[in-house]
This record gives structure tokens, sequence and C-alpha cells, in this order.
């Protein structure tokens, strides 16, 4: 019986304090244990890994993460002065020296150019030991109001162009019999969000598409890892369709928004990948809480994004503070 009460004590302790260590982070348990006790960056020290979405924001930032690990990196995107641009800046900072940084121009919506870059990629460095689905565009209007345009446009480059060029990375990595795939998805991927319909839905797809893979390639020695953040400051607002394909959001973020920091997203998503970790939530509150309620109390999460949804899940979504 004493045996019995501590043995509850030492659990009520654990869980009080595992809630209080949640309260004051800005990622999920799992991803806080390993930080700690983990592996850390000096892993992927040597390794290739390829990054799409490179030329701003959180691919951006993790390029200079990655390189600060001492990885080799392949830097794609559509713009090839802001890839020259990310590329001198990894090379600056004096991590990688220019020859480790190679900008191989991509546009995930032209599906057929993947195998040749695949195959520019493996001609210079021979592996490629980690690709990075990183790429992608955010959208923004009234579930009515999106036009089925933009509906197939968000599944064309939010998800087909990453199943496209990581269909085209895959045969090299079965044939090592090692490889990583990440995939940036976000808190999108989980919780339906009001007036990001298009979005939302290709999002959700990705999360279901990797995480087949995951279970597929598991006896292939190749891991896949879904990151998901909550908002951060990045160009995604400015460049996110509306609900006619012709206009651009064209909203700067505010930096007075309670959005994470890139970098600090990007150095969350390296420690993740140095531990082949398959999920992670990365967010600030109260946006972590709110993917906690939707995952283990999914029917009181739906009930109070029926309730209060529209309203909160916009303020929150938003960065501000609720
Ligand atoms: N910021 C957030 O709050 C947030 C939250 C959750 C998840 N995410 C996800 O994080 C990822 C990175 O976004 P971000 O926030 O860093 O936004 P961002 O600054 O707008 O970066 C988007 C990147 O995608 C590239 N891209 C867009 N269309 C492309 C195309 N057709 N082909 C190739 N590359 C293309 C852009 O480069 P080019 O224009 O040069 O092609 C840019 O490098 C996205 O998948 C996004 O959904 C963001």
């Amino acid at each position: 019986m004493v045996l019995l009460t501590i043995f509850v004590i030492f659990v009520c302790i654990f869980y009080a304090s595992q809630f209080i260590w949640l309260i004051f982070s800005d990622c999920d348990l799992a991803l806080q244990w390993n930080m700690k006790f983990g592996k850390q960056m000096g892993v992927l020290n040597g390794r290739v890994v390829w990054i799409t979405g490179a030329s701003s924001g959180i691919g951006e930032s993790l390029a200079m993460e990655l390189a600060g690990a001492g990885c080799k990196l392949v830097l794609s995107a559509r713009r090839r002065d802001e890839l020259e641009r990310v590329k001198h800046q990894c090379v600056e900072s004096g991590r990688v020296s220019p020859d480790d940084v190679l900008v191989v121009p991509l546009d995930l919506l032209d599906f057929e150019s993947h195998p040749h870059a695949v195959m520019c990629v493996l001609q210079y460095y021979s592996q490629i030991d980690i690709l990075v689905n990183n790429a992608g565009r955010g959208q923004r209007a009234a579930w009515e109001e999106t036009s089925l345009e933009v509906d197939r446009h968000c599944l064309e480059l939010n998800v087909l162009g990453h199943l496209s060029l990581t269909k085209s990375v895959l045969p090299h990595m079965m044939n090592r019999g090692e490889g990583h795939i990440v995939v940036t998805c976000g808190i999108e991927g989980k919780v339906g969000a009001p007036y990001s319909a298009a979005y939302s839905g290709a999002k959700h797809a990705l999360q279901g598409w990797f995480e087949c893979l995951r279970a597929e390639m598991y006896s292939h020695n190749i891991r896949v890892g879904v990151m998901c953040p909550g908002p951060v400051f990045s160009g995604l607002l400015e460049n996110a369709f509306t609900g006619s394909i012709a206009n651009h959001y064209g909203v700067k973020m505010d930096m007075n928004e309670r959005r994470m920091e890139a970098i600090r997203c990007a150095r969350l998503m390296s420690f993740a990948i140095a531990n082949e970790m398959d999920e992670v939530w990365i967010a600030r509150q109260p946006v972590l809480f709110l993917m906690y309620f939707c995952q283990y109390f999914p029917s009181f999460g739906n009930w109070l994004v029926c309730q209060f949804g529209k309203k909160i899940m916009l303020t929150v979504r938003n960065g501000a503070r609720v």
C-alpha cells in the first residue's frame, strides 16, 4: 500500500512537472526531451541535405542552421538570386565553404523537371541523405469564395509538388538502403483552420501521404519526419493565394504579432531531424495547447472550434494574443 502511494505520488509529480514544462515550451514534450537528452546537431555533420523553399522564411533559416551543423547543402526554390543570397549568407557565417552549398533552381509545379534536378544533385554530391520538402504557399479566403482553381493550385503546389520530388529521390535512397525524408506540414495539417480551407486541406493530405510513406519505408531504413509549425514570421502571408487565382494576399506579417522567429523554428526542426523524429509540433502558446487539445480531446476540440472557432482560430492563427 505504501509502495503504491509512493508510486502514485511519483506519477502525479512527474505529470505536473511535464505540464509546467509544457506551459513554458514552444514545442511538444517529445522534442523537448530530445533536445535535452537526445542526439545533438553534430550527428548531422557531413550529411547532404536538400532543402526546397530555401529562398526565404523557414527554409532560409534552416539552411543557416544546418550549415552551422556542418551539413552539405542543396538549396532549391524558383528565385535563383535569392538562393544565391542565402548561399552567400551560409558561406559568410564561416560555417561552410562555397563548394558545400549547391544552388539548384526548381519549380515544384514543373513535375517533369524533378528527375533532372535529382540527377544534377547526384552528379555533384553522389548522394542525398536528407530531403526537406519545405516549399509552400498559404491561402486566405472564405470557403465558399474560394474558386476551384485555387483549390487545385493549392493541392498541386503544396501536395503534388512534394510527392513528385520525393518520388524522384526515393529510388536513390532505396538503392542505398538509407535516407531521411522531411516535410514541413503545419498546425493546419492537424486542425482545420477557418478561412484557409484549400491550404488546410492540402496540409491534411500531405500529413496522410507522408504517414503512409513512413510506414512503407521503415523496412528500407528510410525515415520520414512531419514538421508541424504554428505561426512563424516569413513571407507566407504575403504570397498566399486568395479566393481568386489572379490575386496574392499581399499582406506583410506585423512584427508585433505573436509568431515564432523563423530561426527558432529552424533550430527546433534541426533537432527533430537530428533525432529522426516522426512528427513534431512547434508553436508558441496558446497554439501549442490548442494542438494538444485537438489531438487528445478531439470531440471537445471540435466543439470549441465550432462554438468559438472562427473568431478565436483567426486570432490565434494570425499570431495575435487571444
Ligand atoms: N510561416 C508559417 O506560419 C508557417 C506555419 C506552418 C507551416 N509553414 C510551412 O512552412 C513552409 C515554408 O514556408 P515559409 O513560412 O517559410 O514561407 P515563405 O517565406 O513564403 O517561403 C516559401 C518558400 O517556398 C518557395 N516556393 C513557393 N512556390 C514555389 C514553387 N512553385 N516551386 C518551388 N518553390 C516554391 C518560395 O521560394 P520562391 O518564391 O523563390 O520559389 C519560398 O522559398 C511552407 O510549406 C509553409 O506551408 C509555415
